[in-house]
């Protein structure tokens, strides 16, 4: 006899999240309580690249999957048998990354007769909202979906009932963090590196440019600014100056933050919901969280950000998102595959 539980709080449910550079498995109870949420990451053999280079990310998903989901079910104390289900990426992220975890739980989930789910990353980012934390927001909330894939607005109606209000025209804030980084001779990724550095800058010493975009202003463009911090940058060089690094990373990141508040409380207003959440890699920036809070208080909306440890890839939000659409019965065949581009 097997231990399945039936309660939709107390099942647990095996999440797998390969869409980047992170092979993550997590095991994660339907009322949110995260038993184990284990990360591999890929960081070092990237960084020596300055970007994640695909093939090398199939590769080593491929060589981290068993460990990492095996460590995931041992941590819960739980095996295959106590699951009530499984969750994998399907989409977007890399192809051959995403077809690595989601035929892992292909192979796990049908011999052992478990429902599989294939999850929306950019949904699973915006459900990591209700992972750990006190303050939960209340439906329907503004998402701001900001990683180094994506930067979206999302009206969030319910756990699987989001609508796109915008996204970036080109780069996203975190890939642009990236190159930013990598222009100045900073390590991969450049968000945590450049927001330490930014802590002891001035962000007013260049006044670098922030794309409104008027005539949609739910979207986002951060070429430019890339673009404008590299004509700096040459400018200084050409000067003979030495390259104030602290407080280019100071005005840069004011830059990206400012554009991602003001744009997130437009929607929120526009929207006429009274909470926002900001999630993905980029949301553990400190100076969004402090910017996005005072601004939305001024204007009596409350801002949500995950913790930490969720604002990454992870296994987590995968799981969580996976328990919704497991009990809507939103499930996955053997022939599913999976997807590159946003589908949502
Ligand atoms: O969500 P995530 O792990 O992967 C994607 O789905 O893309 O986000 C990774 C991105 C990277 O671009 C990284 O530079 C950025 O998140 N990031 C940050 C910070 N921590 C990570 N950006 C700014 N400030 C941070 N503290
Ligand atoms: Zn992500």
């Amino acid at each position: 006899m097997n231990s399945r539980k039936d309660s939709a709080d107390d099942r647990l449910i095996l999440g797998i999240e390969t869409s980047c550079d992170e092979t993550a498995a997590a095991v994660v109870s339907g009322s949110g309580k995260v038993l184990s949420n284990v990360v591999a990451s890929q960081i070092e053999i990237h960084s020596r690249f300055g970007g994640i280079v695909p093939e090398i990310a199939s590769r080593k998903h491929v060589e981290a999957i068993v460990p990492v989901v095996d460590q995931a079910l041992t941590e819960a104390g739980c095996t295959i048998g106590s699951l009530s289900g499984i969750a994998a990426t399907q989409g977007p992220g890399l192809v051959g990354a995403l077809v690595v975890g989601l035929s892992f739980a292909k192979a796990l989930a049908f011999p052992s007769g478990l429902p599989l789910c294939g999850v929306n990353h950019i949904q699973a980012h915006l459900l990591s909202i209700f992972l750990g934390g006190e303050a939960r927001p209340a439906f329907p909330f503004t998402g701001l979906v900001v990683s180094g894939g994506h930067t979206s607005l999302y009206l969030v109606r319910g756990p699987l009932d989001m609508e796109l209000l915008g996204s970036t025209r080109d780069d996203a804030a975190g890939e642009a963090f990236d190159k930013v980084a990598k222009l100045l001779g900073l390590p991969y990724p450049g968000g945590p590196v450049i927001s330490a550095l930014a802590e002891k800058g001035n962000p007013d010493l260049f006044r670098f440019p922030r794309a409104w975009l008027p005539d949609s202003p739910f979207d986002f463009s951060f070429s430019g600014l890339k673009t404008a911090v590299l004509q700096q940058v040459k400018a200084l060089e050409e000067s003979g100056a030495e390259l104030p690094a602290e407080d280019l990373c100071a005005s840069f990141q004011e830059a990206v933050v400012d554009v991602l508040a003001e744009k997130t409380i437009k929607a929120a207003k526009a929207c006429g919901t009274k909470d926002m959440v900001a999630a993905g890699g980029v949301s553990a920036n400190k100076r969004l969280r402090q910017v996005m809070s005072e601004r939305a208080e001024e204007k009596g909306l409350s801002c949500f950000f995950p913790p930490l440890e969720y604002c990454t890839d992870n296994g987590a939000m995968v799981a969580y998102a996976g328990r919704f659409m497991l009990e809507e019965g939103i499930l996955l065949t053997p022939d599913a595959d999976v997807y590159s581009r946003l589908a949502l």
